[in-house]
């Protein structure tokens, strides 16, 4: 559910502001969100977990600092993966105590600044990780909260890409050695081996991946009880599934919250839940404009301003978002490729978009994009990143602009044997 709609002339708004009027006074690309959806798909996969649990958003899904505070206010805490990641959380004012640091490859540095805020949980990922954390532990004075990934080597039925859960994925520990790596965790001084975490993949849309890799965990949480270990905390990672395209039906929040607590539930320990697409997906569109249409000998190309550097998606994995026209014409629509102008022919948003007589100037909008959009986004070909605008009943803000040339090029410095104006 979404509050993107038509008014009765068959024009497209985000709630009350019209996607025309962003265009005019931000220009294109840029991204829409809708803060009463963002709302919206908070309080729905907030709602039917008990009190207590952290649910905890995946800030590599969406990182602008103002849809962080927004939920925030919505009582939600952050999944971070990057030191980065975590100073935008704090930024946007979340409590360290609903903040979990996921990730393969955090450094030393990243670990420090984590223990030093007094996040609630290091959700750590090999016996490598166990030890360097002990070490900053130990050299900071300070027991750090550990929830061992647990590989629980459940396939998560979604494209390879984004599937992590598998027993040769990158991810986590391996299931038979859990047991053992909680010894060393045990073992180690400034470790408290207290929770237990898992994260099979995104964009997984039955129920069946998620019952299996939860009765796993519920499984280990209890053996690893028989061993006298006090595991107080569950973390079932992220990846429910967003609708991208007609067809595509991915469970509603509350069953998939029903399955995992009536799975859990006896187990009296405190869930840690990782949403990011569930929240973020259908809250953002990327709004673009058609720059010129042209035919080549069988084909017609619809170029739009919008490229693969501004959404990576279709071209990373050959997803489909849904293509809206803003201003509806009447007449018959006709099939066209809709590309970006990136040098390469991946920068392709979809093969055949069914158009009704496209021309210079039209907006358009991608569909479900607010969810790992704008965070992949690249300055390749030196395209600026796009801006941001969060929309909130009447009234539009720009949560982050777009750079000028001249700031993206301050970056960059010419030593002075290579400068041309002897400078
Ligand atoms: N927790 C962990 C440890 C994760 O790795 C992820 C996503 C999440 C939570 C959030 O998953 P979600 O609820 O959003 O499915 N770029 C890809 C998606 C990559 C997902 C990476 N991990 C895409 O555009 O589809």
């Amino acid at each position: 559910m979404h509050h993107f709609d038509r008014n009765d002339a068959g024009e497209l708004f985000a709630e009350g502001v019209p996607f025309t009027t962003i265009a005019r006074e931000v220009g294109t690309p840029c991204y829409i969100y809708s803060a009463a959806t963002l709302r919206r798909h908070a309080r729905v996969f907030r709602d039917p977990f008990p009190e207590g649990t952290v649910t905890a958003f995946s800030v590599k899904a969406l990182s602008n600092l103002a849809v962080l505070s927004l939920l925030r206010q919505e009582g939600f805490g952050a999944d971070v993966v990057s030191g980065g990641e975590l100073m935008r959380a704090l930024q946007a004012g979340m409590a360290p105590s609903q903040i979990v640091f996921s990730g393969v490859g955090k450094t030393t540095d990243e670990l420090r600044a984590a223990l030093q805020a007094g996040i609630l949980q290091f959700n750590v990922e090999s016996v490598a990780e166990l030890r360097m954390l002990s070490e900053v532990a130990v050299a900071e004075g300070v027991d750090a909260p550990v929830a061992l990934r647990i590989n629980p080597d459940v396939d998560a039925e979604t494209h390879p890409g984004i599937s992590t859960g598998k027993a040769d994925d990158k991810f986590g520990i391996p299931w038979d050695r859990a047991l053992e790596a909680y010894g060393l965790a045990r073992d180690l001084p400034g470790i408290d081996p207290s929770g237990l975490d898992l994260h099979i993949g995104s964009q997984i849309t039955s129920l069946a991946p998620f019952e299996r890799a939860a009765n796993r965990a519920a499984d280990l949480v209890r053996t690893l009880r028989e061993h006298n270990f006090n595991i107080t905390r569950l973390d079932l990672g992220g990846g429910l599934g967003v609708p991208y395209a007609a067809g595509d039906v991915p469970p509603p929040p509350s069953d998939y919250a029903k399955t995992l607590v009536a799975i859990t539930n006896d187990l009296g320990v405190q869930l840690i839940l990782e949403p990011g697409r569930v929240i973020a997906g259908n809250a953002g569109m990327l709004l673009t404009q058609v720059v010129l249409t042209k035919t080549q000998t069988n084909k017609s190309f619809v170029v739009v301003d919008a490229g693969m550097n501004d959404l990576m998606r279709p071209a990373l994995y050959g997803a489909r978002h849904h293509l809206h026209e803003i201003i509806q014409k009447d007449g018959e629509a006709s099939p066209f490729a809709l590309v970006g102008p990136i040098c390469e022919s991946t920068d392709q948003f979809t093969p055949e978009a069914e158009l009704h007589s496209p021309e210079a100037g039209d907006l358009l909008a991608f569909g479900t994009a607010g969810a790992y959009g704008a965070v992949q986004a690249s300055q390749y070909n030196s395209r600026p990143l796009v801006p941001e605008v969060l929309v909130d009943g009447d009234a539009f803000h720009v949560i982050r602009s777009r750079p000028t040339m001249d700031e993206i090029l301050a970056h960059e410095k010419i030593p002075p044997h290579l400068r041309h104006d002897g400078t």
